[in-house]
């Protein structure tokens, strides 16, 4: 059996810049890969079927399923494969969750496939499946620009320790109508972004002054309670709240393990939200021959 981590990302900046005539929209982010992950295993089958550990995100609706379909159709591959996805990230948070299944995914069956496939390849496939699935072939420290598709890797970021919650706000469509909110007077120029990359090049992790997001501005606007939450948050982390993609994650980082664990434990009595401590780093997916304790 074959296994893959699938690790979730944050977003340590992200500046939208403004609309395009395709619909989407322009933006400059940096994506930061961090150890929180799902799990893709595949074995060889006669048919593509996926099994979740979630039993609703089964079948053919998952981007992880498609990422299959993709890959066996753009490789002419005959064979199936039974895929079980063992998920930890939680879903429409802004870690990038599906997204990462699916580049995971792409990665797995390329080695139970054994394509010859190279990862610009890969990368190329991916976009086809969503605009942040290519920044996930490669994961680590990476500045994602265009529509989220066009990846150039950073020297790995200094590895910091950052407790991410989750408030349990739900909005469905949440992508989309995050993007549908932001309007002219939103858009930025994507400086922050680019101190914030000078600061990665030069060894450093960036200073908090440019750890923003053009999401924060409209985050109020849809999700209950959203400033005061978001108070609470800093005030219980002793640090700035940072917002996670599109949200509703919100994520403090720290360069002491000390620090990160006392806000862990102030931040996970509050119920109703769900905490995660976890450290950042080059996490990429790496296929791995395994032992089958399998699902499947
Ligand atoms: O590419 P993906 O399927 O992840 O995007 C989901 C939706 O988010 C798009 O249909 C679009 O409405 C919006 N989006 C956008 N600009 C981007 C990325 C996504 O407007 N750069």
């Amino acid at each position: 059996m074959i296994s893959c981590r699938a690790y979730a990302k944050v977003n340590l900046a992200l500046a939208v810049l403004g609309k395009r005539d395709d619909g989407y929209h322009e933006l400059c982010s940096i994506m930061q890969t961090v150890d929180l992950y799902d799990e893709i295993q595949a074995q060889a089958g006669n048919r593509i079927t996926l099994q979740c550990s979630i039993r609703s995100l089964a079948g053919s609706d998952n981007l992880a399923y498609r990422a299959a379909c993709l890959l066996a159709e753009s490789q002419r591959v005959s064979r199936g494969a039974r895929l079980y996805l063992r998920k930890n990230i939680p879903i429409a948070a802004g870690l990038g969750g599906g997204s990462a299944d699916a580049a995971a995914t792409l990665v797995a069956l390329r080695m139970l496939w054994q394509l010859k496939i190279d990862d610009s390849e890969l990368r190329l496939l991916a976009a086809e499946l969503g605009s942040d699935v290519p920044f996930f072939i490669g994961g680590g420290t990476a500045l994602v620009s265009g529509r989220g598709e066009q990846v150039t890797p950073l020297p790995a970021a200094p590895m910091r320790w950052l407790v991410l919650v989750k408030p349990k706000l739900r909005l469905a469509n949440k992508t989309a109508t995050m993007y549908g909110l932001l309007s002219p007077r939103h858009f930025e120029t994507g400086e922050g972004v680019a101190r914030a990359m000078e600061q990665i090049r030069g060894g450093e992790f960036p200073a908090d002054e440019h750890l923003s997001n053009t999401f924060m501005q409209v985050a109020p606007h849809v999700f209950p309670n959203w400033a005061k939450i978001r108070r609470l948050l800093s005030d219980l982390a002793g640090r700035p709240a940072l917002l996670s993609g599109a949200g509703p994650t919100l994520f403090f980082v720290f360069d002491s393990p000390q620090l990160a664990r006392s806000a862990y434990e102030a931040l996970n009595i509050v119920a109703d939200w769900e905490v995660w401590l976890v450290r950042s780093g080059n996490w990429r997916p790496l296929a791995v021959l395994t032992d089958p304790h399998s699902h499947l």
